[in-house]
This record gives structure tokens, sequence and C-alpha cells, in this order.
């Protein structure tokens, strides 16, 4: 039968990020395994819990191989709001992970490098599981609405509104880069389960359209993941109500587990 995305919810973000957390901790105790990642503020909490994790209960990150979604075109690796510098500060430099084997796009290359690079890391290793946030305009990565999916790596124009939404972590918009390299839809889709962290007001639109019908467009690029057979979308209540898709979650949630949460 046809497996539809499942929701979880939960009372508030702080939950959510513990949830997320978990669901990569299952993975990552397979050992020898992928994992997507993504940046920005609302993985922050995720990260944290996870560095809890390894240090209060020895999750281990020593076999797991990382793959980021997507960094700005032009910023140095060093640059403080480089994606590189996000994940070594947030996560890879307070656990035991290999960072030889951790792949974040190098925005600074020539643009035919850069996509051979990531393209190749992406084609060697499959994902087992692929951690998404959400643009308030729908976008996944740095999959911006279009007329058309892009499947692979790609460099894409930010749209104004994405640099305007970004500009909270620098100093101006004009330091905000105007593009940036991503994985491209197909990519996403390739990894083995995909996890999508909902949270903020403005993400209450782009919640909508991926819950509440089965259409699949690209000017609201999330609704790509109704395309996948295993895709767990973890979103606060107060969220849910906000976008009006309470009965959709309802109708969507996973099984029960142990201590009461919900998952597929
Ligand atoms: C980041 C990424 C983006 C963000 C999205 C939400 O690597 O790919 O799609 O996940 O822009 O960002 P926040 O969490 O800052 O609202």
């Amino acid at each position: 039968m046809r497996k539809k995305l499942s929701v979880i919810l939960t009372g508030d973000h702080e939950e959510s990020c513990s949830i997320v957390a978990g669901l990569v901790a299952e993975v990552v105790v397979r050992g020898d395994v992928c994992l997507g990642l993504a940046t920005g503020g609302s993985m922050e909490g995720v990260y944290a819990e996870l560095r809890r994790r390894h240090d209060a209960e020895g999750l281990s990150f020593r076999s797991v191989a990382t793959v980021n979604l997507d960094e700005y075109v032009g910023l140095e690796p060093s640059h403080v709001q480089s994606y590189r510098h996000y994940m070594d500060h947030k996560l890879f430099d307070h656990v035991d992970i290999d960072k030889a084997r951790t792949c974040v796009p190098r925005g600074t290359l020539p643009r035919d490098k850069m996509l051979e690079e990531f393209q190749g890391f992406l084609d060697s290793r499959p994902r087992d599981l692929q951690l998404l946030g959400l643009g308030s305009n729908g976008h996944i990565g740095f999959n911006e609405p279009a007329p058309f999916f892009a499947p692979w790596a790609h460099v894409v124009t930010l749209e104004e509104g994405t640099r305007r939404d970004n500009q909270r972590f620098f100093s101006s918009l004009d330091e905000v880069p105007s593009q940036a390299v991503t994985m491209g839809i197909g990519d996403i889709l390739n990894a083995a389960r995909i996890v999508l962290l909902v949270h903020g007001p403005s993400k209450a639109e782009p919640l909508r359209a991926l819950l509440q019908d089965d259409r699949v467009c690209p000017e609201v690029p999330c609704t790509a993941l109704k395309l996948h057979p295993d895709v767990v979308v973890v979103v606060d209540r107060g969220l849910a109500r906000l976008a009006g898709v309470e009965k959709e979650c309802a109708g969507l949630a996973g099984e029960e587990i142990d201590d009461g949460q919900k998952r597929r």
C-alpha cells in the first residue's frame, strides 16, 4: 500500500528538536551510515540535543558520514556564517566524528568543480536519513519556488524573501550572499528516510500546502516530499493550529511509542 507522510505533533519546538534528535540517533547507532544534514535556526536545538546525547549517553558518530544540503556561494568555509562553520561549531567539533567524512559543498570553488565534487559525494554515499528545515516560501535545501524542479546539485539565486529571512544572521541584508549551491530535489528524494522539522509562524503556508491535499507543485518545493515513501514531519501543535492543519495532522499521526510520543 502507498505510504503517506506521517506527522509527529509536539507541544513546542524544544520537544520537536528532541524528537528529531531521537530519530537521528536511531540511525546513528546502526553504525556506518550517512546522514544528510541541514542548517538554520530550526536545527540548532537538534544539534544541541545530539551533543548532549554524545556527552551524556555515549552516542558515537565515529562511523558516521554526513553531507549537508547547501552552502552559500562565495563564503569561505572559515566565514562565521558559512554552513561549514555552522556545522563545525554546532556539532562536529563537539563529537567524535571524523571530519574527513563530512561534506559541506565548497561555495568558493569554481562552479563546475564545486558541483562535480558535491554531486560526486552525493552519488557515492546513499543517505540513510535526510534532515530538512522549511523555508517560509516552501523551499527545502535552497530549492526555491520555480516553474520546474531541478533534480541534482545546482547553483541557485536566492529569493529576496529568503535573503531577508536569513538577514538575522548577518549584520545587513547586503552581506547575505545572493547565491547558494544546493542538493536538487532528486538528491533529497534519494534519501531512505526524510525528517522535516517545521518551526515558526512564517512556515504555516507551506506546511498547509504540504499537508492539505495531494498536489505536487514546484512553486511550493516542499510538496515534492509527497513523492517519497518515508517522510516524517515534526511540528508543534501551535503551528499546526495556525496553519489550520490539525485535522490533517491527526489523520497522518504515527503510531504511539513507549514514552507517549508519536512516530510512524
Ligand atoms: C539550511 C536549509 C534551509 C533551511 C530553511 C529554514 O541548510 O537548507 O532550507 O532549513 O531555510 O531555515 P530556519 O530554520 O532558519 O528557519
